[in-house]
């Protein structure tokens, strides 16, 4: 699957050819560097290169010829729920709308596959506010608090704030 990414509010002739992309092998060291310089100022968490391949079939990338831009994981967690992880954006590529198409192809992938809910971990709640997600008490996510966050050295003082989507209303304004 490849989705155009929309026109950027700056305007870069190589953003607008750039393409959303299921992850390759050829990703994995770029897409664990990428979140780990992240990961370092406390964004978001760090991912292990192992994790990384264990789960490459979850990334959908964006690259600009062989260099990574960005990154997102859609990692399905039950039966109707799913998360939105490891959401990373070059710091030079950001503001482009790469972010906002990322967690779009992780809606279509989610509703293809039926699932009901998507959620997001994150420290940038109005990122997720503008694509239609609403905030959320963690504890309202069970599966995800017995599944990982009870195994995370930060649980259970997490800052990290839950933001979900109902997928079935109309979830991409
Ligand atoms: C957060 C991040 C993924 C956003 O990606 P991006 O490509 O820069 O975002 P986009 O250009 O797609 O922005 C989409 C919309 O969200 C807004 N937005 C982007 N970052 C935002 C933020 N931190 N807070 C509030 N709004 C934000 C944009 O202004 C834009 O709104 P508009 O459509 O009304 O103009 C990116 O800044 C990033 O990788 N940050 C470092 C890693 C990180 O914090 N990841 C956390 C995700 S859990």
């Amino acid at each position: 699957m490849s989705i155009r990414a929309r026109t950027p509010r700056k305007p870069s002739s190589s953003a607008e050819r750039l393409r959303v992309e299921k992850a390759g092998v050829g990703d994995a060291a770029h897409i664990h560097s990428l979140v780990n310089q992240f990961a370092q100022r406390g964004d978001m968490l760090p991912r292990t290169l192992g994790e990384v391949y264990e789960n490459l079939r979850d990334f959908f990338v964006v690259r600009d010829g062989h260099r990574l831009l960005a990154c997102v994981a859609l990692h399905i967690v039950w039966e109707d729920l799913a998360e939105v992880k490891s959401l990373a954006v070059r710091k030079e590529s950001q503001a482009q709308g790469l972010g906002a198409v990322l967690v779009r192809a992780c809606v279509e992938e989610a509703q293809a596959l039926g699932l009901k809910t998507l959620f997001a971990l994150t420290y940038r709640p109005a990122f997720f506010e503008k694509l239609g997600f609403r905030q959320a008490d963690v504890m309202s996510l069970p599966r995800k608090v017995w599944n990982e966050c009870y195994r995370c050295p930060k649980f259970p003082s997490c800052n990290e704030i839950a933001m979900v989507l109902d997928l079935r209303g109309d979830p991409t304004p």
